[in-house]
């Protein structure tokens, strides 16, 4: 099949999907300033996750874990969704079945106006109990920009330290995400994995699984990764600049 051939099959396709699975990392907040992690330039060449991503790391550097989350709360604030991210909220309102399973931890997407969403790693703008696991917003409370040992965050309920609200390396994805993610993939016809390097993800099986199902699933990501093996069709280009011109040759003449 010809480039162009192709793309006109793509683009079929996705206008006549009904159910619909999105899955996205790290990339697709790249082009809104948000720092990815596996590459070149990524969080995990400057930060060990070891000790900013496990449990027994925070315990035993909890002033240097949470500032360092202090200091990407502050850069989310500071940044906007991009077109990836609002091509992705305008997707929710053209599928009738539609999910948004997403690992960032930041808010772009809500902000882009998502609202069929799973986050699977928890989210950047909370913190957890680690005596009662109740689960606050950290912007509900007049917090330091840093913290220092005496004013670590505490529980508003019983005191007790607090933790920030993320999936860190050795632990499990809520159980009701996972199931509502997996809900999703099972029933999707068209899965879009969109800037995620699947080092994680690959783990859960969302690919494999949907593409088992007979699901077409498309990956936009300049870079080949761990789900490029079950993509029929890889789109190597940048999130905000492939989603908007697709999809509007998409909805072209749609009304929508
Ligand atoms: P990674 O850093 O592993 O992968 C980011 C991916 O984004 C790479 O494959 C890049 O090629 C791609 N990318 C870069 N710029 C892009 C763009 N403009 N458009 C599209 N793609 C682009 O990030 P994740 O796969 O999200 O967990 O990582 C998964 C998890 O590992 C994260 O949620 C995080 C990390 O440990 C936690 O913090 C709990
Ligand atoms: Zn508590």
């Amino acid at each position: 099949m010809s480039k162009v051939e192709q793309h006109k099959n793509l683009i079929e396709i996705m206008r006549n999907a009904k159910r619909v699975f999105v899955f996205t990392g790290a990339g697709a907040s790249k082009e809104s300033g948000l720092p990815t992690f596996r590459e070149i330039d990524g969080e995990w060449s400057k930060h060990d996750p070891m000790t900013f991503a496990t449990f027994e790391g925070f315990i035993s550097e909890p002033v240097k874990v949470w500032n360092l989350y202090r200091l990407r709360q502050r850069q989310i604030a500071s940044a906007q969704p991009n077109l990836a991210h609002v091509t992705i909220a305008q997707m929710e309102q053209y599928y009738p079945d539609f999910l948004l399973c997403t690992q960032n931890v930041d808010d772009l997407h809500e902000r882009a106006g998502s609202r069929k969403i799973v986050k699977l790693h928890g989210d950047a703008w909370q913190m957890r109990c680690l005596e009662c696991g109740r689960i606050f917003d950290i912007r509900d409370y007049n917090l330091p920009d840093e913290f220092t040992k005496e004013s670590l965050p505490k529980c508003p309920g019983c005191g007790s330290l607090c933790r920030p609200n993320i999936v860190w390396f050795g632990e499990y994805v809520p159980q009701e995400a996972i199931a509502a993610a997996l809900d999703a993939v099972y029933r999707c016809e068209l899965m879009l994995v969109v800037g995620t390097s699947g080092e994680v993800s690959g783990g859960y099986g969302f690919a494999q699984q949907a593409r088992s199902n007979g699901a077409t699933v498309v990956e936009i990501n300049p870079s080949e990764g761990m789900l490029t093996q079950y993509a029929h069709f890889w789109i190597s280009e940048p999130a905000g600049v492939a989603l908007p011109r697709i999809w509007e040759s998409v909805t072209k003449g749609q009304g929508k």
